[in-house]
């Protein structure tokens, strides 16, 4: 359940027309729901309610200030890929004690950055990663702690661009493999071994590879105890599906019931990491229609919002659901919804059958609240657009809309082309 719902023929958020934010911050933006934020981390959060556990919240799936807030605020941790999600999370009052920190691709001053928080746990995904984390820890006379993220080879049966958790991704240590890294780990001056972690893929529809993800972990557990290594967290990552269209994923409850099921007697704290689940349908795009083209071999309604701002339906072939702000009577027809930008890539819908467009009428892309504003860029010189939160019935700009200036921020013109 959401709170972007039809009042009449409007469509609002919790208690705010959204043309009204229309009129006031222009178009496309990204408008999110304070309320169904707070719902939807609650109703994760109680799911797992019977153990011990952390939520840390997916960072990557939306990185606003007043987002990660909304959850820092219940009690949430972070789960980070990046220095500049450790500065975002900190900045938005995370408790370092509950950030998790994973990438296959951290950089040294990035390993540096987290040490001196200090946070909750690295995510490691290579020995040498593991290696180098001692050593800069050794420098900085601390002591890093430290789970392996260990690939368990799970099918998630998602899209291949986001399915993480088999032999062949890039994530992750072989799981086999990972008890030899956990005993160099073990023997390592500088590093604390305190967990396990894997994350297996995103927008995943079942909770059977979830199963068998867990199944292995906990063998693992037991057999990396019987090393005489103290593990104390378990750490599932994040992946839990949404409905974009079709789709009909497990609720957080069943999800949680299945995975607590696997661990009983299991001693640890859990962490999960999920991302899309919380904010995904928390969050729609408004977008303005420009211009339609109509009777070709297809029919064209052109956006004001596009690929750089909401990239899923051109990188994933990703569905997206599309409604007008306004309803009234009217023939539907079928239509690809397109942006400015200059490549054909450039879609939001492909032959979807839509209430028939008009030129100025507003458009909500739905379920645009996860890797949404996170993936968009300046592509085309575009400006990136504003985020707005709404708070029952008031609304909040939480990032202003760029300006030009803001493309060339940072750029120079070097003294022999002046
Ligand atoms: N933890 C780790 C280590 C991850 O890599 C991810 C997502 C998550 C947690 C959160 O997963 P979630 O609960 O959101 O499924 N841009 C793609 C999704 C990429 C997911 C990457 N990793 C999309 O728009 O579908």
């Amino acid at each position: 359940m959401h709170d972007f719902q039809y009042r009449g023929d409007e469509l609002f958020c919790e208690d705010v027309a959204v043309r009204k934010i229309a009129d006031a911050v222009g178009t496309p933006f990204y408008l999110y729901s304070r309320h169904t934020l707070e719902s939807h981390f609650q109703a994760f959060d109680s799911a797992f309610g019977k153990m011990d556990h952390i939520i840390c919240f997916s960072a990557k799936a939306n990185s606003n200030l007043a987002v990660l807030r909304v959850f820092t605020r219940l009690g949430g941790g972070v789960d980070v890929v990046s220095g500049g999600e450790i500065y975002r999370a900190m900045q938005a009052g995370a408790k370092p004690e509950k950030i998790v920190y994973s990438g296959v691709g951290k950089r040294p001053d990035e390993i540096e950055f987290a040490l001196s928080q200090p946070i909750l746990m690295f995510n490691i995904e290579s020995s040498q990663e593991l290696v180098l984390i001692d050593q800069i820890a050794g420098s900085l006379g601390t002591k890093a702690p430290v789970s392996l993220r260990v690939n368990p080879d799970v099918d998630p049966k998602t899209h291949p661009y986001i399915s993480t958790g088999l032999k062949k991704n890039k994530f992750g240590i072989n799981i086999k493999k990972s008890v030899d890294d956990y005993i160099l780990a073990n023997t390592l001056p500088n590093t604390r071994v305190i967990g396990v972690s894997c994350h297996i893929g995103s927008q995943l529809t079942e909770v059977g590879p979830f199963v068998e993800a867990v199944q292995r972990i906990k063998d693992l557990v037991a057999r990396l105890r019987a090393e005489g290594i103290q593990i104390r967290y378990i750490d599932l990552g994040g992946g839990l599906g949404i409905t974009y269209n079709q789709e009909e994923p497990p609720h957080p409850r069943e999800y949680a019931e299945a995975l607590i099921k696997e661990l009983p007697g299991i001693d640890c704290t859990l962490i999960l990491e999920p991302g899309r689940v919380i904010v995904g349908n928390a969050g729609i795009l408004v977008t303005k229609v420009l211009y339609t083209k109509e009777g070709g071999e297809k029919n064209f309604v052109i956006v004001d919002a596009a690929m750089n701002d909401l990239i899923r339906p051109s990188l994933y072939g990703s569905y997206q659901r599309i409604q007008p702000i306004h309803k009234k009577d009217r023939v539907e027809i079928m239509v690809d919804v397109v942006g400015p930008i200059c490549e054909s890539g450039d879609f939001l819908a492909k032959d979807r059958k839509l209430p028939k467009a008009e030129s100025g009428e507003l458009l909500a892309v739905m379920s645009a609240g996860a890797y949404g504003f996170t993936m968009s860029s300046n592509y085309n010189s575009r400006p990136r657009v504003p985020e707005v939160l709404v708070d029952k019935d008031r609304f909040y700009v939480v990032r202003r809309r760029e300006e030009y200036e803001d493309l060339i921020h940072g750029e120079s013109i070097p003294e022999p082309l002046k």
